[in-house]
This record gives C-alpha cells, structure tokens and sequence, in this order.
C-alpha cells in the first residue's frame, strides 16, 4: 500500500481521485501496490463539492498529514504561492516524496526545492507544471544527458491561446472573448497571470534552466502579454496572411541567452499557427536528436491529473531521475540581442508619435488617430524605451515580433 497526502481538491485535485479510482486494477498490476489518498488538505471544510469522499479524509490542518508515517508521497495542487512553498519545503525535510501542478511555486523556489530534494533524498517532480498535460519535462530532462540543448520555445498558455484564436477566427473582439473564456472556466476570474503572460513566463523559465543547465530566472526574461489587442490589430494581422500567438522562447546565444515572451505574428503556414484554442505545444533543440515538438491538451482536470499522477507511478516505481537535475552552468543575459521586425499599432496617436514613429518604420499606416508601423528591424529593448520615452500609456499600443516577414 502506497499512502498519498492530497493537498487540494479543486479541478486538478478532484481529477486525481477520479483517475486513481477507475485505474486502480491498472496501476495494482503495473506497480504492484494499492494507492490510497490517506488524507486531503482544503481551506474549507464545508465547502459543497462535486466529489464525495468520507468526511474524516478531509483536513484543514497540515500537520496532521506531515505527522503520518504511513503516507510518503505529497501531491500538492492547491495553487497557493506561499502556503505551497511552506507545505513542499516542510515535506521535503521530512523526507517525503513531493509533486506538484504548481508552476508559479516551481518557478520562484526550482533551485531550492529541488536542492532540498536532493539532500534529502527524495523526488521533488513537476510534470504538469509545464504544458498541463502534456509529458514534456520527462522527455528533455532525458535528452539533457546526450544532448547540448540550444532552444525551447512554446504556446504555454491555453487561456492567451483559446481567446486570440477565437479573435481570429471568428473576428470577435478581445472582451467578449475573455468573459467568454472566464464563463468556461478557461480564464480566471482575474487573468491578470494569464494575459499578461506570467504564466508563460513562469513556465519558460522552469523550461530554459532546466534545458540550458544554468540558472534563467524570472526576472531574466523580457515580458509582453496580450492585454492590449485589439479587432485593428486582429483584421491587419489576418491581412498579412499570418496569425499572432503568444510565445515563449529562449537561446543559446554566443555564452548566454535570450529569453522572451511575447505576442508573435507567424505565416498560417507556420507549426505554430495550428496550435489553437487551449491546447499548447512546446519545442526544443538539442544538438543530437535535432528538433521535437510535444503538443496536448495544456490544462483540464484529466489532462493535468494525469500528468501528476505519472509523476506518482515514476516515485513508486523508483523510475525517476535520481539527484538535482538542474545544472551549474553560468550564462550571461543577452536579451539586448534580441532583434527582429515588429508591428506596432498606436491609438490616439499625435504628430509627434507618428513622426518618431516613421523614423523606425519600413511601412506606415494611419487611419484616424490610429497609426500602424511595421518596423526595420529594431532591437527589442531599444523598441521598448522608445516606447516609453514616447509616454505612450499602456492601453494605447499593442505590438508583436513578426516571424519570417
Ligand atoms: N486546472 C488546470 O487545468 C491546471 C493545469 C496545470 C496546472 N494547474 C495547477 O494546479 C494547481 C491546482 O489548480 P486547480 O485548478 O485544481 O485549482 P482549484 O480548482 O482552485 O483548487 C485548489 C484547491 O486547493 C485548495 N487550497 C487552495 N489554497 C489552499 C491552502 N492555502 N491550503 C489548503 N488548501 C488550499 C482549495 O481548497 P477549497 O476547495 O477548500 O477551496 C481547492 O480544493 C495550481 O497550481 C494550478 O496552477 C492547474
């Protein structure tokens, strides 16, 4: 018998059981033990809930799950920043085997977590951390020992990626798509995290240190999000046979990296170009084995159940990768190296605007106070204090690198 402490029974925490429930034959024969959610940590006890389970499986203290021998596995899905870190790090010390859905908690603390897992000797995994569903961080964490990993890229981000291809393939505009998404239950009721790309962020950076073996962190990476697109943008974008996607990508460049996320206008012959709705898909390079592009579902209480539940059968089988997998390798930040050609729209432009504008663009367009360029091609950073120095607000421009233009 194997005894799992379940922290949190929300989507993923209900798919979980559900899985574990109609497999258990499966994974009886496969691993030859019985798996048991001993114990389940929520915040509220009476809370009505889709799933029935005996009511003493439920707690809303930590320690009672901490303090049980019996239970050497913590599955942690509860979304929590902070309280997570605490539970992960406390499990770790205990010598207790962790894994986690939890992207924003791998992000901030993957060094720490991981060199906790290591001195104690336990698993620390995060399948479903990146790409939901989709087993990706087991097959590059594979290809790390043959292979000098160059490039990561991906859709990380169902939400961003559900609302732009409904914008274009049906000409919606930006809000009613998102209340639509919210409605659902793709989008958060705040999507700050989604829209704004930290999600994907987070999600890149756990991908590039993994795969470059030296630590990228959040902060390393130039941020863009999606928050500002407009019908304008969206009908200029299908005009120049290209659709827009928000992508997260890092290289190897000379003795560094450069890490972005940003919205990309790709040709609709691009691979990318058919990854719609929620689904994501991520690609990376290795010098051997070339390039291998992962696609799924990147969210969804099955999907993502089920990679967190392979994380489980790898710990019990003791088929996971033994030690740190992280490497100690020092890059220097290159982003100001990132170049390309970009579209820029601007609302409530001025003279001034269009004329700083035009001193960048290779093509100019203006309807109304509407101003639209496509740059030469331009360094990313130097674009973004032009930017600023214009004291364009926020929710007046939208701009997107454009691929293959
Ligand atoms: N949903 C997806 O498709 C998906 C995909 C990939 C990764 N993930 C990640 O998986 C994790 C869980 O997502 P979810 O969608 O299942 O979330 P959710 O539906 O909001 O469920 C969260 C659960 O955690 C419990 N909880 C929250 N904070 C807690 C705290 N401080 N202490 C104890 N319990 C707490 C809640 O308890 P109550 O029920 O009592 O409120 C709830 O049962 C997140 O980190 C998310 O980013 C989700």
């Amino acid at each position: 018998m194997k005894n799992i402490g379940l922290l949190g029974l929300g989507t993923v925490g209900s798919g979980i059981i559900e899985i574990l429930e109609i497999r258990k034959e499966e994974i009886k024969n496969l691993t030859g033990h019985d798996i048991r959610i001993k114990k389940v940590l929520v915040r509220d006890l009476n809370k009505k809930r889709d799933i029935i389970l005996e009511p003493d499986l439920l707690t809303t203290n930590y320690d009672e799950i901490l303090s049980d021998e019996e239970i050497d596995i913590i599955v942690e899905v509860t979304g929590d920043l902070e309280m997570s870190y605490k539970y992960i790090s406390d499990a770790l010390t205990r010598r207790k085997h962790v894994v986690t859905a939890n992207k924003a908690v791998v992000s901030k603390y993957f060094e720490k977590l991981l060199s906790l897992a290591a001195d104690n000797n336990v698993a620390f995994l995060y399948e479903a951390s990146v790409g939901g569903g989709i087993p990706v961080l087991k097959p590059l964490k594979e290809a790390l020992f043959l292979n000098e990993i160059t490039e990561v890229q991906g859709i990380l981000n169902g939400t961003c990626n559900y609302i732009l291809t409904r914008m274009i393939d049906e000409g919606r505009n930006y809000e009613d798509v998102l209340r639509n998404a919210q409605e659902l239950g793709y989008a958060e009721v705040d999507p700050t995290a989604d829209i704004e790309g930290h999600d994907t962020l987070r999600k890149l950076r756990i991908l590039a240190t993994l795969a470059f073996q030296g630590q990228i962190r959040e902060e390393d990476i130039l941020l863009n999000g999606i928050s500002t697109i407009t019908s304008y943008d969206i009908d200029y974008i299908k005009n120049m046979n290209s659709t827009v996607k928000l992508i997260g990508e890092a290289k190897i460049v000379e003795d560094g990296f450069t890490a972005v996320v940003q919205p990309t206008i790709i040709k609709n012959s691009n691979y990318f170009a058919n990854v719609n709705m929620a689904y994501n898909s991520v690609a990376f390079k290795g010098n051997n084995v070339g390039e291998l592009k992962f696609y799924g579902a990147g969210a969804g209480k099955l999907p993502t159940a089920n990679a967190v539940l392979s994380d489980v059968l790898d710990i019990i089988m003791g088929t996971y990768r033994k030690g740190n997998p992280l490497g100690q390798r020092v890059l220097k930040n290159l982003n100001s190296k990132i170049r390309g050609k970009y579209y820029l729209r601007v609302s409530d432009c001025n003279a001034e605007i269009i004329r700083t504008l035009k001193r960048i663009a290779e093509i100019t367009m203006s309807v109304g106070s509407i101003t639209t360029i496509i740059t030469e091609e331009v360094q990313l950073t130097g674009l973004g204090r032009l930017i600023d120095d214009l004291n364009i607000g926020n929710d007046r421009y939208f701009f997107a690198r454009i691929l293959n233009y």
